[in-house]
């Protein structure tokens, strides 16, 4: 469904109508039957869970959006003159916030055509969209309602594209799963268009463990509002309060994995999946993991997708890269 709310801003819905109520429905079935119970992270992103992560991302503690935003203030006209991007892709938008930064540069270009974000959550995209549109006068926006592990071959082909996925969003992936995306990036773009990838660095775990365990739970209620909506979509009977947030540091893979765990033992219906879920005491969920990267790993996973990678850069406490790189 194509929807146009305005002369620039039009909205397309790749998502199929009951795509929340299937897809929702399998992840819980796979994942809460499973013996190592677990869940993928899309599902936070409701109206409440993109607000949460919007006050994650100005916490004290979550030091990612300032050190990328440092980044893209600093390089953001290198990017705009390196890519010469005549259309914006952002995926995994959110509230868009730091993609004003390149906005500005390619617009002092006088380049960029259009904007194209794409995110699963409507409510944020549109949040964010409808933003871009009000300070960007003559800037199309093209919202993708779309799953960028699935609906990536339906990208919009207009203009010489950037595509960008900022935050660290891919440390969320499955390393399968990131091979798979970034392929997919790959087999969307011409020879010659750019992905900008923002990826979190491997550092210290006094430094990683309070950006995922902030002193003022804003984390914790963010990683337990993925029971609010199991709740509300499936009729749930989850009592998120008595789950505890738990984010530990797995040196070994390196990233940060956040769980869910049951104060005591509960059985949980789900009656839209027609399932009884029993927890131990102690039991946990594991809701989402945040890989951490090293500079030399990104280049590797850029090249073996079939990118060339062009550029690297990193705020001044080296914690957050920022790659460019080229579809050769
Ligand atoms: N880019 C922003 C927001 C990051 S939060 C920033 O850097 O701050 C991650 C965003 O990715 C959320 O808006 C979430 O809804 C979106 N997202 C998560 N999984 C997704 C998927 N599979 N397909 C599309 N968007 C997804
Ligand atoms: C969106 N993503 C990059 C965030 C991260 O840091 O992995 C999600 C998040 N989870 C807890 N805090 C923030």
């Amino acid at each position: 469904m194509t929807q146009t709310l305005a002369s620039t801003l039009v909205v397309e819905n790749h998502l199929p109508p009951d795509f929340t109520a299937r897809t929702l429905r399998q992840d819980v079935v796979t994942g809460l039957s499973a013996p190592a119970k677990w869940m993928p992270p899309r599902w936070f992103y409701d109206d409440r869970g993109s607000q949460l992560f919007d006050e994650i991302t100005r916490l004290p503690e979550y030091y990612p959006t300032r050190a990328e935003r440092s980044i893209l203030q600093a390089r953001a006209a290198e990017i705009a003159d390196v890519s010469a991007a005549t259309t914006l892709v952002e995926l995994g938008a959110g509230s868009a916030e730091k993609t004003r930064l390149l906005v500005d540069a390619l617009r002092a270009t006088d380049r960029l055509r259009t904007y194209v974000p794409v995110d699963v959550s409507d409510a944020a995209l549109r949040t964010g969209a409808a933003g871009l549109l009000w300070e960007y006068p003559g800037l199309a926006v093209h919202a993708v309602v779309a799953d960028f592990e699935r609906h990536l071959d339906r990208l919009p082909a207009t203009g010489h594209r950037m595509v960008v996925l900022l935050g660290g969003t891919i440390g969320n992936l499955a390393p399968d799963a990131r091979t798979r995306f970034l392929g997919d990036v790959r087999g969307a773009l011409r020879p010659g268009e750019t992905l900008l990838l923002g990826t979190d660095l491997v550092k210290s775990p006094d430094v990683l463990v309070p950006a995922y365990d902030d002193a003022a739970g804003v984390t914790a209620e963010f990683n337990r509002n993925v029971l609010r909506v199991l709740n509300r979509e499936l009729d749930a009977d989850f009592e998120p309060a008595e789950f505890d947030h738990v984010a530990i540091w797995d040196a070994e893979r390196e990233w940060i994995e956040m769980r869910l765990r049951a104060r005591h033992a509960m059985r949980v219906r789900i009656p839209a999946v027609d399932l009884t879920v029993e927890f131990a005491r102690g039991e946990v969920v594991r809701t989402e993991i945040s890989a951490k990267f090293r500079p030399e790993g990104v280049a590797a996973e850029l090249s073996a997708a079939g990118f060339e990678p062009t550029r690297w850069w990193t705020d001044d406490d080296q914690r957050f890269g920022l790659s460019l790189a080229t579809a050769s």
